[in-house]
């Protein structure tokens, strides 16, 4: 057989079934998380002292959001150093206990990997900036201005121009983040060497993988040409991802180091659609082995991004999972989640964080690890914690929130409608420290923490739901992380939708040689009728106390196993 052929072979059969199908990630906010030593601040030994928490809850591998050394302009996502660890968040020596705790506790650990940039103050951009003939030059992207302007009107992510102009060089530089966040010139062979080493660094100590950020956009279209959408959405979609060598760098990691490790990987997917999905995680493609695509995030939000809502409903979010799913079939994976560190909390934008908040929440927790792929639980998921409405946009501390207010305000909107929005969609609402137990700070930290904690911590925490015990939502994602793990069919089983006529309901069905489930969610405040035979099915999950088997209770979710008699 030809080595090309038997090389693909081997690729598909090792990823059929794998372990980063079957365990769940666990995403931690590490500045949010525990603090361990009064500065305010989430850190490594905090971390540290949770992992038994952790293994209890039943998840497997921890994504740690960035803990490099950075200036913190986008709390960690503009790396200065990727050889060493932030102060505020300890010690290499804490990062090496940590992974150790880990993996003695059977858990494993993927690092965030933030290549798309770094902070203007890495050693590389600093040196580039002060000079055309510093040796770092190409490492950025520079262009000359236009008529005394920006080079086009691409926009930041994070609003206004993605061009920041530079006095020594006379000419700007790319940032489609911050401007404290210039983006590398992939095309430069040493800028992928340097990135290739920064891999192998980490994963020779031991780590079990990466969740790469923004890796859809690193490949950037060498014309630069004015963006011709209005919707910020599509600009992502069509002009900053998917350019025309993403996949020959990626491919490029695999092949230089990532194939050499028995590891994950899993790429943050701005613009990343059901159509290219199978280019970056098909199994024979050897790029990466999960994205987390965005689409559903991305709901509701008009041309100028989050902070421009507009109106959707359950079906879109059924619609994008099912496209998913059909997209990937048995060639590809994706993770599944609802939120995570950039979005609002999955309670207060999917559930109903009032009246249902614990059926809701439960009801998501089912969703998200009874869809075929990797779960994804963000921290605090699991006790239900929701969005935050601080009355003062100084209580804020996302760069985005702060860049944005500042646009609205020239274009005459008010302090006070704009915090409206940041209620619904700011990053803030996630990154509110977690919420350990009653006492002051939540028990977050014995200093001032970084950000508020949610007022609502007397209430949603963890040694509450410990106490409550059976009925918590804490108890109730315990009892499906294993119920996942009893049943194979969850992760490998085949996924079909059975249509329903109400929107609110989402009705699936997982199968595979050994076992037969079906998925009912009511995600609606109302009762609704079922119309499926029941008769040759056990009721083995609900979130509640059973009521009349006809009927969905408002946020009931139900798992039904096919009677093997
Ligand atoms: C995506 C990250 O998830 C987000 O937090 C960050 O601000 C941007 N990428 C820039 O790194």
């Amino acid at each position: 057989m030809d080595y090309g052929v038997q090389t693909t072979i081997l690729k598909i059969m090792q990823q059929l079934k794998t372990w980063w199908k079957e365990e769940v990630i666990y995403q931690i906010y590490p500045r949010s998380f525990k603090d361990s030593n009064g500065d305010g601040i989430g850190d490594l030994q905090g971390i540290i002292s949770k992992l038994d928490y952790l293994k209890n809850l039943g998840v497997d591998i921890i994504w740690l959001s960035p803990i490099y050394k950075s200036p913190n302009d986008d709390n960690g996502y503009d790396i200065s150093d990727y050889y060493d660890i932030h102060p505020e968040f300890g010690t290499m020596a804490d990062f090496d206990e940590l992974l150790a705790g880990l993996h003695s506790r059977g858990m494993k650990l993927i690092m965030d990997l933030v290549v798309n940039h770094t902070s203007d103050e890495h050693e590389w951009f600093q040196d580039a900036k002060r000079s055309k003939d510093s040796k770092y030059r190409d490492y950025y992207i520079w262009k000359d201005g236009k008529d005394g302007k920006e080079p086009n009107n691409w926009p930041s992510f994070f609003g206004g121009s993605a061009w920041k102009y530079n006095e020594a060089t006379d000419d700007y530089y790319l940032h489609l983040f911050t401007e404290k966040q210039p983006d590398l010139n992939w095309e430069n062979p040493a800028v992928r060497d340097s990135i290739c080493d920064i891999l192998k660094f980490w994963l020779d100590k031991g780590i079990n993988g990466f969740r790469m950020d923004v890796i859809p956009l690193i490949s950037k279209r060498l014309e630069f040409a004015d963006a011709q959408y209005d919707m910020l959405n599509e600009i992502i979609e069509h002009v900053y991802s998917n350019g025309p060598k993403v996949h020959t760098y990626i491919n490029e990691m695999y092949e230089r180091v990532l194939k050499n490790y028995d590891i994950m990987t899993v790429g943050e997917g701005p613009g990343i659609n059901t159509e290219v999905g199978l280019k970056y995680v098909g199994h024979d493609r050897g790029e990466l082995n999960m994205i987390f695509h965005l689409d559903h995030m991305f709901l509701g939000h008009g041309e100028f991004g989050k902070f421009d809502p507009v109106p959707y409903d359950w079906s879109d979010v059924k619609r994008i999972f099912s496209d998913w799913d059909e997209a990937m079939g048995d060639s590809g994976w994706i993770s599944i989640f609802l939120d995570n560190h950039d979005f609002p909390r999955l309670v207060s934008r999917f559930g109903n964080d009032e009246d249902y908040r614990k059926k809701s929440a439960k009801l998501l927790a089912t969703m998200v690890l009874t869809l075929r792929g990797t779960p994804c639980i963000y921290q605090g998921s699991e006790l239900g914690m929701t969005n935050v409405h601080f009355d003062s946009i100084d209580d804020y501390k996302d760069v985005e929130t702060h860049n944005f207010h500042e646009e609205f305000k020239k274009k005459g909107v008010s302090t006070e409608e704009f915090l409206k929005l940041v209620h619904e969609n700011g990053r803030d609402n996630v990154r509110t420290p977690m919420q350990w137990n009653a006492e002051k700070h939540a028990g977050f930290t014995d200093g001032e923490p970084w950000i508020k904690v949610n007022p609502n911590y007397t209430e949603i925490n963890a040694e509450a739901a410990i106490a409550e015990g059976r009925g918590s939502i804490l108890e109730f994602y315990k009892m499906m992380l294993e119920f996942r793990k009893r049943n194979k069919t969850f992760i490998y089983g085949s996924f079909e939708i059975i249509p329903q006529e109400s929107k609110n309901l989402f009705f699936y069905k997982r199968s595979d040689e050994n076992d037969t489930f079906i998925v009912m969610l009511n995600h609606s405040d109302e009762e609704e009728m079922v119309d499926f035979d029941m008769s040759d099915y056990i009721f083995v999950v609900s979130n509640q106390e059973y009521g009349k088997v006809n009927i969905l209770q408002p946020w009931e979710a139900r798992i039904l196993k096919l009677r093997k008699d």
